[in-house]
């Protein structure tokens, strides 16, 4: 069995650390200052390193330490993960790019061809992350007024239509969404082979789409026992189908060589965090924030009343935005609970760490080598079967 690792990739700046929250100082979301560290100002000029360049250096070394791609998220508040896309491959050898898009905004023509030149160029390295949009602000962002489930009934007109042009014979398809007549991909960006699909979303909406499209279905950690129970709902719905997804995970983590240093790590940062935000209401209609919301607890007064199961820690949110669940501790115990969830089902990781360049040498060096070691004696996999890595 193998288990990918992919590593996200931070298109909206950085933090330099979480020990002092939603200071972005990689990359130039929070101004431009000295300290820096993309762009920066050198004798009192801007200077021309851009965060792409910074980007390439995240890319480069979760590459080089073993991951075998990168998830490229995409927010009105960040970089194009296409346009990032195209310009990291050049910087990379064999590093896969996981673009998060909403298919609503691209017609799925467009979305084919950019594929399959991406393919063309790259060696088959484009992968997706379909992402169907939580509602709110985001959503209205992109003039998107579209229900929530009809959303989702875009999305799956779009993939149809996608899988459809990507053959050899003239597709016609005439939807509520999309339509095209005649249409094939040139014979060159046909042969690419179709990108991987990863598939997001927790609704009875997204499962539907899920069973019908997704590779794998993709999910935010939450408790490991309601993972469990919403992978079971997934594999039934698509086994109807005829079809067996396999499973992956977004996961942040704090790991040190003790669990005392990397509960440190969040004490420290804890005492810059807006407890009011704790409390603030998730906007938008994503079933899959909702469930989120339901595990953190009401009243919090300390980081340590969020920790919902052993290493399982849901507070990553108020230290710097997005997921909120995320792993806590050592190397070991972190290594441990990733196996657990391998146990569970899991094929797939996307792990993250700020800052994303030295945790991803952190994570690759010090976490995956550890895979496998808890259930050593009682499975024939080792740490060497479980990584699709070097
Ligand atoms: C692992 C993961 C990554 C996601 N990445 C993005 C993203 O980059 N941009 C975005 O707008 N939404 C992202 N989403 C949100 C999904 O598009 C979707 O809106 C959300 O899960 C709500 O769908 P639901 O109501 O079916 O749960 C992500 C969701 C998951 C689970």
């Amino acid at each position: 069995m193998t288990i990918d690792f992919y590593w996200r990739i931070g298109m909206g700046g950085d933090h330099a650390t979480l020990r002092t929250p939603r200071r972005l100082n990689r990359g130039d979301w929070r101004g431009i200052h000295p300290g820096n560290l993309t762009p920066a100002i050198r004798a009192g000029e801007r200077d021309s390193y851009s965060y792409i360049d910074h980007m390439a250096a995240v890319a480069k070394a979760s590459e080089s330490a073993g991951f075998v791609g990168g998830l490229l998220p995409s927010f009105p508040g960040t970089d194009d993960p296409w346009a990032a896309a195209a310009a990291l491959a050049r910087e990379t050898s064999t590093y896969r790019f996981m673009v998060a898009f909403q298919p609503g905004f691209l017609h799925p023509l467009q979305a084919a061809r950019m594929s399959a030149s991406l393919q063309h160029a790259t060696g088959g390295r484009l992968v997706y992350n379909i992402i169907s949009g939580g509602g709110g602000p985001a959503q209205l962002w992109w003039g998107d007024k579209v229900a929530h489930d009809d959303r989702y009934r875009r999305t799956s007109e779009f993939l149809d239509v996608l899988k459809g042009v990507w053959g050899s014979a003239p597709f016609d398809y005439d939807g509520d969404f999309f339509s095209t007549e005649g249409a094939v991909l040139p014979p060159q960006l046909a042969e690419t082979p179709f990108p991987e699909i990863y598939f997001s979303g927790s609704s009875g909406a997204a499962v539907n789409a899920a069973g019908t499209h997704a590779d794998y279905y993709l999910s935010w950690l939450e408790p490991f026992a309601d993972l469990r129970a919403k992978f079971d709902g997934v594999r039934e719905h698509a086994a109807r189908l005829g079809r067996r997804p396999r499973f992956a995970v977004r996961i942040d983590v704090l790991a040190r060589h003790t669990a005392e240093a990397a509960w440190a790590e969040i004490a420290e940062g804890w005492q810059h965090v807006d407890r009011a935000a704790a409390n603030r209401q998730a906007q938008g209609d994503s079933v899959g924030a909702g469930r989120i919301k339901g595990w953190v607890p009401e009243n919090i007064t300390d980081y340590t009343d969020l920790e919902v199961q052993p290493n399982v820690w849901c507070g990553f949110s108020l230290l710097r935005g997005g997921p909120a669940f995320g792993l806590v501790g050592s190397y070991e115990q972190v290594a441990e609970r990733l196996d657990e969830l391998i146990d569970l089902g899991v094929d797939a990781f996307i792990l993250a760490g700020n800052p994303h360049l030295e945790e991803a040498y952190r994570v690759g060096e010090e976490v995956l080598p550890l895979l496998g070691r808890s259930r050593l004696g009682r499975a024939e996999t080792t740490a060497g079967s479980v990584l699709g890595v070097a």
